[in-house]
């Protein structure tokens, strides 16, 4: 969907970090007339009885079968991964929950396609949460590309990344160093500690210093940053999100009607009036640009809160389970290529250095594969046209839905060997990189560039790039991570898939060496020898080593 809704939002349980020990350390498949001559089938389906069978749709999507067994026993009885049925929430939110849904990776791309789909008003599906909610404004995501403000605002946030290319690196290292040190006493004092929260915290406090160089809880914001912004969320994405409640009681409450916005109206004020203060540089160009300053504002509020936060805070756990799943070896050889990386770069992290890293990356993309973080996505046909599966071709009239699950996209055995399985280093030389066209998470290929012209995601390198600085955080400071699956924190449906069990619980080791600082041997540790009970601070081993 073209929401955070989809959360696959694993709480994680870290059970143990092992500290580091003495070890050295074309894309489009679609045609108007198919290249090779499929047959063209009728699209099966139908939309059932109008009220009575959306609704129907929506507690099996929801509650009875939940969102992936929804699409798969559908593609069983159809036996075609395109088809029509009806997507949540239907009655009374949307007018029309009709859609035509692409479940394989050779139809899904004609999504990203602007001249053949238009993308206006449905970024979160067939419904659009109320503008009340960002000041009034259409903000940039729910803009199509034919529109002249998307280019004027994509072009104001690339210039906002473009500004502030340079602090990224280092305000991940202060955030997530917090975050770390965080964890580890939580470990240290129950056995265990909560990733989400903690991970909540950096991720907000990283995106407001690394964009605006403000650290929000030295405002009035406080820690509640992170808290706002998830009531905010709810309010436009309740409509298509289960929060794991009883049926008969969430459904009402979250599907039927609209939540108003006043319940959220203060609590927006705050996030919006933090950035204002806090933005200068980029209300300014947005008025060079010919945007108003409180247009700009919300849609920083928006970029930033939505955008960046939603897709970490749903990412990072996500991406954390399948380093965890991934098993010793893999975690090995990531702790010795980061390690070495880093060590050839005079200790340093960089951004030249990260492109080195080619097992982090594919580990990084193949999380992206299995697990979109935003795995719906819609638009809607600009005219007559045909949609390739492997087998068919079908014809799509002007003006229909269309709604792409990205997931089974992305798992999509004919594409990738092994589809449902998480494979490290999938992505690595050339025949792996070659596959990137087929990783999807963005809204285009991997491979693909975002422009002012798409509808490509404006963050898509900065997003790989967090997600490639949180592994080498992880195996800067340890050899290993074990983990366990919890529930979703925004609704179990987005949870499907995931086990919930404890992989090799066990305690943290009790090393307390700050070696990752100067990546030297720990037994060589010039302050603790490898006693464990090192004192030494960053600053000291980095003066030191
Ligand atoms: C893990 C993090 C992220 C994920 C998973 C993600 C995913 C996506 C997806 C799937 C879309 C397309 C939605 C659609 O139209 O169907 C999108 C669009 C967009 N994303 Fe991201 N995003 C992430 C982070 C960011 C960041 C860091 C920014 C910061 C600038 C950003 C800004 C945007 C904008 C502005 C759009 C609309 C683009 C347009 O209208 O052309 N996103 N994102």
């Amino acid at each position: 969907m073209t929401s955070y809704s989809s959360a696959a939002h694993a709480t994680l349980h870290l059970r143990s970090l092992s500290k580091q020990t003495p070890r050295a350390i074309s894309s489009s498949s679609i045609s108007e007339t198919p290249s090779i001559k499929l047959p063209i089938k009728k699209i099966p389906g139908d939309y059932g009885i109008p009220l009575i069978s959306p609704l129907k749709d929506r507690l099996d999507y929801f509650y009875f079968q939940g969102r992936e067994l929804y699409f798969k026993s559908r593609i069983q009885k159809h036996n075609s991964t395109v088809y029509r049925t009806n997507m949540p929430p239907g009655p009374f939110i949307s007018s029309n929950p009709n859609v035509v849904v692409l479940l394989d990776g050779k139809s899904f791309p004609v999504l990203h396609d602007v001249t053949k789909v238009e993308k206006m008003n449905l970024f979160t599906g067939t419904y659009m949460p109320s503008t009340d909610l960002t000041g009034g404004f259409r903000v940039l995501s729910y803009l199509d590309p034919s529109e002249p403000k998307h280019a004027q605002l994509k072009q104001l946030l690339f210039f906002l990344l473009k500004s502030r290319r340079d602090h990224v690196i280092p305000e991940f290292h202060v955030s997530f160093t917090e975050m770390f040190e965080h964890l580890e006493a939580e470990l240290a004092a129950n056995g265990k500690a909560d990733f989400s929260t903690p991970n909540d915290t950096a991720s907000f406090g990283f995106l407001c210093r690394s964009f605006f160089g403000f650290n929000p809880v030295d405002t009035k914001l406080g820690l509640d940053g992170p808290g706002i912004i998830s009531k905010w969320v709810l309010l436009q994405l309740g409509p298509v999100i289960s929060l794991g409640l009883p049926w008969f009681i969430e459904d009402p409450l979250l599907h039927t009607f609209r939540l108003p916005a006043f319940i959220v109206k203060s609590d927006y004020k705050r996030l919006y009036d933090i950035f204002y203060e806090n933005s200068d540089f980029v209300l300014d160009e947005g008025e060079k640009l010919g945007i108003c300053k409180e247009e700009t504002c919300h849609n920083l509020v928006f970029a930033t809160c939505f955008n960046s936060f939603g897709g970490m805070k749903i990412f990072f756990p996500t991406l954390m389970k399948w380093i965890g799943r991934s098993g010793g070896s893999v975690q090995r050889k990531l702790a010795e290529e980061i390690r070495s990386v880093v060590r050839s770069n005079g200790g340093k992290v960089t951004m030249m250095g990260l492109e080195q890293m080619a097992l982090t990356k594919s580990v990084v993309y193949e999380a992206l594969r299995m697990d979109p973080p935003v795995p719906l996505q819609y638009g809607k046909a600009k005219r007559d046209i045909v949609i390739e599966s492997h087998d068919t071709g079908f014809e799509i009239k002007k003006g229909e839905m269309l709604c792409g699950f990205q997931t089974l996209a992305t798992r999509d055995s004919r594409i990738f060997e092994k589809g449902e399985e998480f494979v490290g280093d999938r992505f690595v030389g050339e025949k792996g990189e070659k596959l990137l066209e087929h990783v999807l998470w963005s809204n285009g290929p991997e491979n693909g560039t975002t422009t002012l012209a798409n509808k490509q995601c404006a963050g898509k390198d900065f997003v790989v790039m967090a997600a490639r600085l949180l592994v080498v955080e992880l195996f800067l400071r340890y050899d290993s991570i074990e983990i366990e699956v919890g529930t979703a924190q925004l609704g179990r449906e987005f949870h499907s898939g995931v086990e919930e069990k404890i992989l090799n619980p066990g305690k943290m080791a009790k090393t307390q060496c700050l070696k990752s600082f100067c990546l030297i041997e720990y037994a060589d540790c010039w302050c603790c020898q490898g006693n464990g009970i090192c004192h030494a601070t960053q600053a000291d081993c980095l003066k030191r080593c």
